[in-house]
């Protein structure tokens, strides 16, 4: 049984993961209009996963005899002034995330919740990857700058920028 401390902070969990994946649904939707339609896909798979991160909390709530909130959910940035802004709101927003994922360890933890300290381990290791992941892009933007024909060759490619490739490129 979840106590209510922990009830709280997973439904707030929740709200960011619902959040998040508007947010990504709004860059998709920017760069699809922008005529990239690479950009857009990665940014629609991702917006699809940050909707799984939230229906696996969902579950996890309710199957430990709390009962899950869907709250509204506040606007995300429609516009952006550039795709290197863009994806820079993308790093930010992860760190954000891995942030409150490590609050909500700490509350586990206060609470003596062992049974949520371990289900939130599948978090904790996701957002390493992601925010590696959208390191990794955001270097890459970076390096493109305003330059047409990188971003024209960034687009074609962005879908093979995994996470491995995030990995190995940390290595070299
Ligand atoms: Fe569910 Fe990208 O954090």
């Amino acid at each position: 049984m979840l106590s209510k401390k922990m009830e709280k902070a997973l439904n707030d969990q929740i709200r960011i993961e619902a959040e998040s994946s508007q947010v990504y649904l709004s860059m998709a939707s920017w760069a699809e209009v922008k005529g990239l339609e690479g950009i857009s896909l990665f940014m629609y798979k991702h917006s699809d996963e940050e909707r799984l991160h939230m229906l696996k909390l969902i579950k996890y709530v309710n199957e430990r005899g709390g009962k899950s909130t869907i709250s509204a959910l506040k606007e995300p940035k429609a516009v952006f002034d550039s795709f290197q802004k863009m994806f820079e709101d993308l790093y930010d927003h992860e760190v954000f995330v891995s942030k409150s994922i490590n609050e909500l360890v700490h509350v586990a933890l206060e609470e003596k919740d062992y049974a949520t300290h371990n289900f939130l381990q599948w978090y904790v290791a996701e957002q390493i990857e992601e925010e590696a992941l959208a390191r990794t892009i955001l270097d890459k933007i970076n390096l493109i700058g305003n330059d047409k024909g990188g971003l024209y060759l960034f687009d074609r490619d962005v879908q093979q920028i995994t996470v491995e490739s995030a990995a190995a490129g940390a290595q070299q």
